[in-house]
């Protein structure tokens, strides 16, 4: 998988992020296993809680467009930590695969990898309801 490619994209997509409020624009983009690219960007809300991250906002986009098999998300933010995902997009990551590949890219371009599962341990998933079924 072309790392560089997806976090360029990532970077890109953040130019686009509507954050007046936060001032902290996010990045975001995904590639599906047949090598499709979706990007996103933080949309923020005046009224707070109706805010959606850069991550669930390529996510929403891919699963809408009919793409749903995620092999990785990348996400980017212009800070010296890596941008890790929020809880909520850890959530909506695990939902489309338990090894999806989560990228955290910092403001100089370095990122870390590693598995939602890692990101997201003992998690809620998909499973856990097709076993109660
Ligand atoms: N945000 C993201 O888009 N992704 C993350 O991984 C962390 C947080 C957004 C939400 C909000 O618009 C702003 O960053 C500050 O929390």
């Amino acid at each position: 998988m072309d790392k560089s490619r997806l976090i360029s994209k990532a970077l890109e997509a953040k130019k686009l992020a509507y954050a007046p409020y936060s001032n902290f624009p996010v990045g975001a983009a995904l590639m599906t296993s047949s090598g499709k690219i979706f990007t996103g960007c933080n949309v923020e809300l005046a009224s707070y809680g109706g805010t959606i991250c850069a991550e669930r906002t390529a996510i929403v986009k891919a699963i809408s467009e009919g793409a749903r098999d995620i092999k990785a998300v990348c996400c980017v933010a212009d800070t010296e930590d890596f941008c890790t995902p929020c809880g909520i997009c850890r959530q909506f990551i695990y939902e489309f695969g338990s090894d999806i590949e989560v990228i955290m890219v910092n403001n100089k371009g370095e990122f870390r990898s590693a598995s939602i599962s890692e990101l997201l341990p003992h998690a809620f998933g998909p499973q856990n309801l097709i076993k109660h079924s």
